[in-house]
């Protein structure tokens, strides 16, 4: 046991504890990441930023590495009051042509109206998996919760704890494409979609309301890293399977996530890509069973 009047396991034993706090707790914005796109839009206050859009530009952020596997976490607060036609991202994505990428989309509308949360998954460059949900509180009051759990079995699309998508593993029984050899980037951006966003893109931007201000805070990322300097996985990340989001205890939802997923699809499913016969006549393979 660890005796406090032992001062060298004492300070061993609080380092100890610094360590498991420092790899739970948020992090600054400018240790994991960087501006990507109009760097004069985005303020950097230290606990929290600041993305804007007006008539000149939105603007973006990403990653300074890249990630396999994982568990990423951001909380945002929406922009309030008339949001129509702008949409906010979190999303994570790999570089190049045949790239993989998980979104979340937060497609605003006007003052009263709800916003909704489109979320798709792209393997190998094909996405077109859109699904879309409402939310059970407005994201424009407080800070709430998005995450992506991306392990070998399933990523799992989390608001405030609460799965509301899984998109499953199924490549070995169906061939459908899973995400799992492309190390991807985290970003987060909010820009003008006025052609499409807000009920069906009928309602535009209303520009006498810019600045559109979206704020971003405790950024956590608990996953495998990427060394660009030697192409490598960092330490004993280049055995992934042992980490925590792929423990055989996470191989499927508990009792409890799937009754939370039942309830959300339930509740707060307003678009499933897997029921849209128009698009899919022949519904997508991995919606099936
Ligand atoms: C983050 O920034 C805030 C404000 O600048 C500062 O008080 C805090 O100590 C910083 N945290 C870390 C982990 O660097
Ligand atoms: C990924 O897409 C490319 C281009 O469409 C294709 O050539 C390749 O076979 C695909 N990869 C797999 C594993 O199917
Ligand atoms: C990674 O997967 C993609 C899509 O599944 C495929 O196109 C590509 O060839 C794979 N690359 C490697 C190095 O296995
Ligand atoms: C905006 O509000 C309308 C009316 O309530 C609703 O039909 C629509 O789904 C909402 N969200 C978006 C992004 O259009
Ligand atoms: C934009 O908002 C202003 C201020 O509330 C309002 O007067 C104007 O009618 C709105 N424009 C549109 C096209 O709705
Ligand atoms: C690769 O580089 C990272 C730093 O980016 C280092 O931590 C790791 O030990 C290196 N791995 C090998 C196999 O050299």
């Amino acid at each position: 046991m660890v005796s406090p009047s032992n001062p060298i396991t004492s300070t061993a034993f609080l380092l100890y504890l610094a360590f498991l706090l420092n790899l739970v707790s948020a992090h600054n914005f400018s240790e994991l990441f960087h501006s990507n796109w109009a760097p004069d839009h985005l303020v950097d206050e230290g606990n929290q930023i600041k993305l804007t859009l007006d008539t000149a530009s939105g603007c973006g952020f990403g990653s300074k590495r890249k990630y396999l596997f994982g568990k990423t976490s951001v909380q945002i607060k929406l922009v309030e009051g008339d949001s129509a036609g702008t949409v906010t991202a979190f999303y994570m994505s790999s570089d190049g042509p045949n790239h993989d990428e998980l979104d979340f989309e937060f497609l605003g509308n006007l003052s009263g109206e709800p916003y909704l949360v489109q979320t798709n998954v792209y393997v190998n460059g094909t996405g077109n998996r859109e699904q879309r949900h409402t939310l059970w509180f407005d994201p424009t009051m407080d800070f709430h919760s998005y995450s992506f759990l991306w392990n070998h079995y399933y990523v799992m699309f989390l608001v405030d704890g609460v799965p509301i998508r899984v998109f499953a593993n199924k490549e070995e029984v169906s061939g459908v494409l899973y995400p799992k050899n492309q190390t991807m980037g985290i970003y987060g951006s909010l820009w003008n979609a006025d052609d499409w966003a807000t009920q069906g893109g009928m309602v535009k931007t209303n520009w006498s309301y810019a600045p559109f201000v979206t704020t971003f805070k405790s950024f956590q990322i608990d996953a495998c890293e990427f060394s660009p300097e030697n192409g490598t996985m960092i330490g004993k990340c280049s055995k992934v399977k042992q980490f925590r989001w792929d423990k055989s205890a996470m191989n499927g939802l508990s009792k409890h996530q799937s009754q939370q997923l039942g309830w959300v699809r339930a509740n707060h499913l307003v678009y499933d890509y897997c029921e849209d016969t128009v698009r899919f006549p022949e519904p997508p393979k991995e919606c099936l069973g």
